[in-house]
């Protein structure tokens, strides 16, 4: 974000606070609750959404070093990351190409092979099938260059390893998140660490989880005795960046930029930004918060 955006944001919120005024939307919609229930529409969700548009799959931190890997699963896809000896990261199925076994089954570490623990076919860490046991006499004419682990779609940008779960998906990264570059590059997340990971399970529709985290407006009654009192009333702003969404919600001490000089105005230090990555028709997924290093991604199950 230049500081000219910056600035804007800033002084388009002050300007609400002191109206006493709302950010709205030029007209009031509404959502049918089937949105919500209809077990069509989210396999279709889960279809087009978090299979073919790029996922979250971790932070370029937890692939600390050439030869580490983590297992993960991806809108119900088997995943395995891995950072080869140049430091590529790579993203395949987890899964091995002759019967379908699961390939790895440690949850992370460091290794440059891997070798499936039905028959024992063998892998580089950068997808290469290397070794058959017993290869003369049961596949001689296997071209092993035709089994390679099934790759996926997968960039290592803004910190971040993005990785699109369907292998046939044929989706762009660079161009689906260029329009949040800006952003991206003013957070440096690619400096931050991991600290703590917490998994949490909610059984709800995904989208009201997404929803609930970007406006202001339940602040004050449904957290009147945790952040509640930390932010204003129902003061927040939200711009779209291409298919994303920017919202920003100040904290309690925003009003002291009114007093502060333009050039010493920062934002972050007044108001939490959340990134809703991927926005498709009514749905979005996976949340990047600018207040340090905290990351909520909403896999549907
Ligand atoms: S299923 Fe993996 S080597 Fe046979």
């Amino acid at each position: 974000m230049d500081h000219q955006t910056e600035q804007a944001l800033i002084d388009e919120l002050l300007g609400l606070s002191r109206s006493g005024s709302a950010y709205l939307d030029q007209e009031v919609t509404y959502s049918d609750v089937t949105d919500y229930l209809d077990e069509t529409r989210f396999a279709a969700e889960k279809a087009s959404l978090f299979r073919r548009l790029p996922l979250i799959a971790c932070h370029g931190s937890e692939l600390p070093d050439p030869g580490s890997f983590l297992r993960s699963e991806l809108a119900g896809q088997p995943a395995l990351l891995t950072r080869d000896r140049d430091g590529q990261v790579h993203a395949f199925l987890n899964v091995c190409r002759h019967r379908g076994a699961r390939l790895v089954d440690d949850e992370s570490g460091c290794k440059f092979s891997f070798s499936c623990p039905y028959h024992a076919w063998t892998w580089s860490n950068a997808g290469e099938l290397r070794g058959i046991p017993h290869q003369k006499q049961g596949f001689p004419d296997i071209d092993k260059s035709r089994y390679g682990l099934v790759r996926l779609i997968c960039a290592e940008k803004h910190g971040w390893v993005w990785v699109v779960p369907d292998p046939g998906a044929g989706t762009d990264i660079d161009a689906h998140l260029q329009p949040l570059t800006s952003d991206m590059d003013w957070l440096q997340m690619e400096n931050l660490q991991i600290m703590q990971t917490d998994r949490v399970v909610c059984r709800a529709n995904w989208k009201l989880l997404i929803e609930g985290g970007i406006e202001a407006y339940h602040f004050h009654v449904a957290h009147a005795e945790t952040i509640g009192p930390h932010f204003p009333d129902n003061l927040s702003s939200y711009q779209m960046l291409g298919p994303h969404i920017r919202s920003v919600l100040p904290r309690i001490t925003f009003g002291e930029l009114a007093e502060t000089e333009v050039k010493d105005r920062i934002l972050r230090n007044h108001a939490n930004i959340v990134y809703s990555v991927s926005r498709h028709r009514s749905g979005w997924f996976k949340r990047i918060t600018s207040s340090g290093f905290r990351w909520t991604r909403f896999p549907p199950v």
